[in-house]
């Protein structure tokens, strides 16, 4: 037996579901049907609305289909352009390319790895619609400073929290900033439905236009059945996964608490580490830390690959950090956003299922101090 096959598979990401989701789920199975079909929805929603802190909390299948409604809703379509950090998940930008609209990607902070307010202050154009500000890993975007320039450039300001749950701005949750912001409830979430996502906004029209749009088109109070006004989408939640979502959020104290925990434990145990950088926590900041990330420092001379090939060795699923966006083949190259295209390839994702036992940690802490110590 090989030394990878002897040791357990450390994955990255596993979520956590107990009794409580358990039961809701069941009862939803057995009785959420007829006259109860979408009451766990409906509790799923209220709990998330008051989470959040918006006035209106609409879920989803995915947050991928969240954007999409947000965007649609907003009226983004062809010749307009959506500014977005260039180091990202393809989600973030495909409902962009979807609508037919143009993404310019911005490079990120070489601190947060999220987006440089000045790169998207002069990316800004008369076709600007929106700038759709990811907080990636758990990273908080300078949402001030965000804001305001969205604010003086009439162009809406999009929170993308798919990554952010717990994450908060000055003492209060990030989602509540933007002129809409998305959350995403997928199985490798701090906050899991399966599958699953979330539209948030205090926008009472916006609300309303998004939940016309995901109804397919078809108007609140239409007294006519199967009526549509316009062609829309459907991209719903269903009752079952909101159970276990009523029973996650139930839970959201805690599993925050469980990452934050994961998060310190790499911290301590890598303080001594030199050439290594994690998330960043500024002052008045919370991180939720979805994924702790190191990065190394560039005259370390280390590689992405080099980092996974040390991981696999030892049995443990790292993640690599996200390309450049602008690198994929379906777009064109932007090697001016340096910082979006070197720190991706000396940067890894380390495991951090939210009760991940300690023993655990520490196989992937001696992976990295071995590593630094060739
Ligand atoms: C930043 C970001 N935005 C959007 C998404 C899309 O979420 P979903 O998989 O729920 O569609 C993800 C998913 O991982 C993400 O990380």
């Amino acid at each position: 037996m090989s030394e990878q096959e002897s040791k357990s598979l450390i994955r990255y990401t596993q979520p956590s579901i107990g009794d409580l989701e358990v039961a809701y789920a069941t009862d939803a199975v057995k009785n959420g049907w007829g006259a109860h079909f979408n009451d766990y929805l409906v509790k799923f929603e209220e709990h998330a609305r008051s989470f959040v802190g918006t006035q209106h909390a609409i879920a989803t299948s995915s947050c991928t289909g969240a954007i999409h409604l947000g965007l649609a809703a907003l009226g983004i379509g062809r010749g307009d352009e959506i500014i977005i950090a260039d180091a990202n998940w393809i989600a973030s930008v495909a409902p962009v390319v979807h609508l037919g609209a143009t993404p310019v990607f911005v490079d990120i902070d070489a601190t947060t790895w999220c987006l440089v307010p000045e790169a998207v202050e002069k990316a800004i154009t008369p076709r600007t619609k929106a700038v759709i500000a990811v907080h990636l890993y758990g990273n908080l975007c300078a949402i001030d400073r965000l804001s305001d320039l969205c604010r003086r450039h009439n162009i809406a300001l999009i929170e993308d929290c798919a990554e952010a749950i717990g994450s908060q701005w000055r003492g209060e949750q990030v989602g509540r900033f933007g002129r809409f912001s998305v959350f995403s409830f997928h199985g490798t979430k701090t906050v899991t439905t399966g599958e699953g996502g979330l539209l948030a906004t205090n926008d009472d029209a916006l609300a309303e236009r998004v939940r016309m749009l995901n109804n397919h088109g078809r108007a609140a109070g239409e007294t006519k059945q199967f009526w549509a006004s316009e062609v829309g989408y459907k991209y719903k939640m269903s009752n079952v996964q909101a159970a276990i979502g009523c029973a996650q959020l139930e839970r959201v104290d805690e599993l925050i608490a469980a990452k934050r925990k994961v998060f310190q434990v790499y911290a301590d145990g890598l303080a001594h580490l030199p050439h290594i950088t994690f998330n960043p926590e500024p002052q008045g900041t919370r991180n939720g830390y979805w994924m702790p990330t190191v990065v190394f420092d560039r005259k370390a001379g280390v590689t992405r690959e080099q980092l996974m090939a040390a991981f696999k060795a030892q049995n443990i699923d790292a993640r690599p950090f996200f390309y450049p966006l602008s690198s994929l083949p379906m777009f064109n190259a932007c090697p001016q956003n340096t910082v979006s295209y070197d720190i991706p390839a000396r940067a890894i994702n380390l495991p951090s299922s939210p009760h991940m036992p300690e023993a655990d940690q520490q196989r992937v802490i001696d992976v990295l101090e071995n590593f630094s110590a060739k």
